[in-house]
């Protein structure tokens, strides 16, 4: 039987819970196009787009907590060679007691009130791995189900199927082996990571393989669109390079079989866009940032019996007024 698969993604919540109760025009709740004070109603809208349309899978690529006040505060204490670079940094958010726990439990009040029906995943970005060990972070996200993988909780291969329709999802942990003196803001893969990448494609039968990080490989748009040129690179080169050779080998042995990075982490993108720039054999796909200033999208995946997917946006959010743009 031809049934699709279907799978409605979200990225970089950024959630800061209670903290950021308070009317819309607080100062200090935006930083750069992150609209930290809709944090909990862009979470209710993802929550309640998943239980209207029941898809096979609701997907978070990461940055599901901020931290950015945790980090700041550890680098200003113990880093003095740093703290000039740390003081530069857009305003911090305006929260002594920040509470790492505290968002997480509103981020799982969200996840826990998905469809029983929908199966959940999620990876992790820096600002989650920054905020706690790896084995908390599991373990409060109740994805401490499975054993590590290369080094990571995060680090999870799930097959979907519905009749003839099949497609893999390998969730990678982009964050191991990254700065965390810098934010582990570029992504990193490390060889252990890209020893358990190649197995998990030499070993799948399915169509379709998605490999969901939150640092993407490609050159995408910058974080800030207002900064630069609007395009940046923010992985590690070596890393990049071998996933993409280890793509173009899958390609080689598999021609049939189709194969697509998902990532976030980069917010300047209000729209899905795709990158090819690492060879035809890895498209990525930058999906917007769910706490965007102006609007917060996801985006549905489609997977046909066949292997042909599509991915468009979906918008959750639409609320901010024509005058604050
Ligand atoms: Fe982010
Ligand atoms: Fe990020």
């Amino acid at each position: 039987m031809d049934r699709s698969l279907t799978v409605l993604w979200m990225t970089d919540l950024h959630l800061l819970s209670d903290a950021c109760d308070g009317p819309d025009e607080a100062d200090g709740v935006r930083h750069g196009v992150l609209n930290m004070w809709r944090g909990p109603r862009r979470l209710a809208a993802f929550v309640e787009r998943v239980n209207a349309e029941r898809p096979h899978l609701a997907l978070c690529t990461g940055d599901i907590i901020d931290s950015q006040t945790l980090w700041r505060r550890h680098v200003l204490a113990h880093h003095r060679e740093l703290a000039a670079y740390a003081e530069r940094l857009p305003h911090p958010w305006p929260y002594e007691d920040y509470d790492a726990r505290r968002h997480l439990a509103h981020f799982m009040e969200g996840w826990r009130a998905l469809d029983t029906g929908v199966r959940r995943e999620l990876t992790v970005g820096n600002h989650d791995v920054m905020a706690l060990p790896r084995d908390e972070l599991a373990r409060l996200l109740e994805a401490d189900d499975r054993p590590w993988q290369a080094g990571s909780p995060f680090n999870r291969s799930v097959v979907l199927e519905d009749g003839r329709a099949k497609a893999r999802f390998v969730l990678v942990d982009s964050s191991l082996g990254a700065d965390p003196l810098h934010w582990c803001y570029t992504g990193t893969l490390l060889p252990e990571t890209l020893a358990w990448i190649e197995a998990e494609l030499a070993a799948a039968t399915e169509p379709v393989v998605f490999l969901a990080m939150h640092h993407g490989p490609h050159r995408a748009f910058a974080r800030d669109p207002h900064g630069g040129d609007g395009m940046t690179t923010q992985f590690e080169p070596a890393g990049a390079r071998a996933l993409a050779a280890i793509a173009d080998t899958a390609a080689a042995r598999r021609p049939d079989q189709r194969l697509a990075v998902l990532f976030g982490h980069q917010h300047g993108n209000r729209v899905l866009t795709r990158f090819d720039d690492l060879g035809p054999a890895l498209p990525g796909y930058l999906c917007p940032c769910l706490i965007d200033y102006r609007i917060g999208k996801g985006c549905r995946i489609t997977v046909e019996a066949d292997g042909h997917y599509t991915i468009e946006e979906v918008v959750l959010d639409e609320a901010e007024s024509a005058a604050r743009r």
